[in-house]
């Protein structure tokens, strides 16, 4: 049997993972590889508790691993944009196929990189970038490849779904629940990334990109995380009959690509609502297949091995191949991308909730309903909560029928500027997901 030489650069949580899983099941994995896969070396500035390398040659320098005559396949799982771009061109510059985790690296420097890649004839495997250790790049690019996709949309953070499954099931505090999801190894290392959204954007970006063959580009694209999102919003979504996730969602429109990262109200009889904890779910809607979803660990040690591991077989595999014979980074040749416009938040079309605190006196609510109406906007529901004890104030949640975005916030505007309204509105956006 021939042998491929493996170098990890790495030995965090997703590093010990990769080793381990392999260590373990090196004889199934060997077999769907068609040949052994052999880890020759790894590149640490430390040891890992977690993981007995044994005798593999363990090195602090991880650019000697990148420049190792032995080595065919440099496996990135460093992170971050600055160090990892470099070990990433070093590698391929020295002839080495890399596969990486890295999201934030291939969404933002993915078009060089597989540039780079493709004109030596070399592979850039990611699989492991997106939703953990659901196969959700091959999935897309490879599994609905007849399609033309309509839209995409899922749970792309698996922080950010734990946090908020502790907080509405177990009633948790937030920075009590990140510090968890810290050390179950879920949280970047700037744990902002997730709970921000950026970490979600990243993903999205990469998605879109194969959804829709066009270049991976952060341009434009809407982020909103959930740090702003407060505890009686989940309490009254879920009166209502959704559930609030934080979704990324790439959608194509007749006026571009929406490419939008935001907590989002989903029905709870929707399949979405139910993925709980550090899961992950991505939709598929597309012109043949109909939805897909896609679901399982969005994060953690060997989820994200599995999906790293999965991309170590391919390259392995098909080595010796010749370029037409390999999957294209994006699906279609970078040639074949084409810009598309990207659809301003303003612009876009959905249902909204909407939270605020009026005056509870006679024809308060008739004024609120008329600026709504005068928008233009159809109201779905209207719910009073019971007014406070010694308040004059109560709560008022509407629920609206698709609207524009600019719509909405031309009466959030006027009904903020009411007398009989105090604070600012709370607006978040609705999906339902089934067009
Ligand atoms: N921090 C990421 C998450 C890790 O929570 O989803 C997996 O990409």
């Amino acid at each position: 049997m021939r042998s491929v030489q493996v170098g990890i650069c790495g030995l965090g949580t997703v590093g010990s993972g990769v080793f381990n899983v392999i260590s373990r099941n090196s004889s199934n994995i060997n077999q769907r590889a068609n040949c052994a896969i052999n880890i020759a070396q790894i590149g640490a500035r430390r040891d890992n508790p977690n993981c007995d390398t044994g005798s593999t040659n363990v090195v602090r320098d991880i650019f000697e691993v990148a420049q190792n005559p032995d080595i065919d396949i440099v496996v990135e799982l460093i992170g971050g944009t600055t160090v990892a771009y470099d070990l990433v061109m070093t590698a391929l510059k020295n002839n080495k196929h890399v596969v990486t985790a890295n999201k934030a690296l291939i969404a933002e420097h993915g078009m060089e990189i597989f540039s780079v890649a493709a004109s030596k004839g070399l592979v850039v495997a990611y699989e492991a970038a997106v939703a953990g250790g659901i196969p959700i790049i091959k999935g897309l690019r490879e599994g609905l490849s007849a399609n033309q996709v309509n839209w995409v949309a899922g749970i792309i953070n698996g922080t950010t779904n734990f946090i908020l499954t502790e907080m509405d099931t177990k009633g948790r505090d937030f920075n009590d629940v990140l510090v968890e999801a810290q050390e179950k190894g879920y949280a970047e290392a700037d744990p902002t990334f997730d709970v921000e959204g950026i970490d979600a954007a990243h993903k999205l970006v990469i998605l879109a990109s194969i959804a829709f063959e066009m270049p991976l580009t952060l341009e434009g694209l809407y982020t909103d995380g959930i740090t702003q999102l407060e505890p009686q919003d989940v309490a009254y979504a879920k009166e209502l009959g959704y559930a609030i996730k934080h979704l990324g969602i790439a959608r194509q429109t007749k006026q571009g690509v929406e490419l939008r990262v935001h907590p989002t109200l989903v029905p709870q009889a929707s399949m979405i609502a139910g993925v709980n904890d550090v899961a992950n779910a991505v939709m598929v809607n597309a012109d043949a297949v109909g939805t897909t979803l896609f679901c399982g660990p969005g994060a953690g040690a060997e989820p994200t091995a599995s999906s790293v591991i999965a991309d170590i077989v391919d390259v392995a595999r098909t080595i010796d191949a010749p370029a037409e014979a390999k999957v294209n980074a994006l699906g279609c040749p970078i040639s074949a991308l084409e810009q598309r416009n990207i659809v301003a938040i303003e612009e876009i079309e959905t249902s909204f909730y909407m939270r605020f605190s009026a005056l509870d006196k006679p024809g308060v609510l008739s004024e609120i309903t008329s600026i709504m109406g005068d928008t233009g906007i159809s109201i779905e529901a209207i719910v009073q909560k019971e007014q406070p004890a010694g308040e004059d104030y109560v709560n008022v949640i509407i629920v609206t029928n698709v609207t524009q975005e600019k719509l909405l916030s031309t009466a959030v505007e006027r009904i903020e500027n009411l007398e009989t309204v105090r604070d600012s509105i709370k607006f978040i956006r609705v999906e339902h997901l089934d067009q």
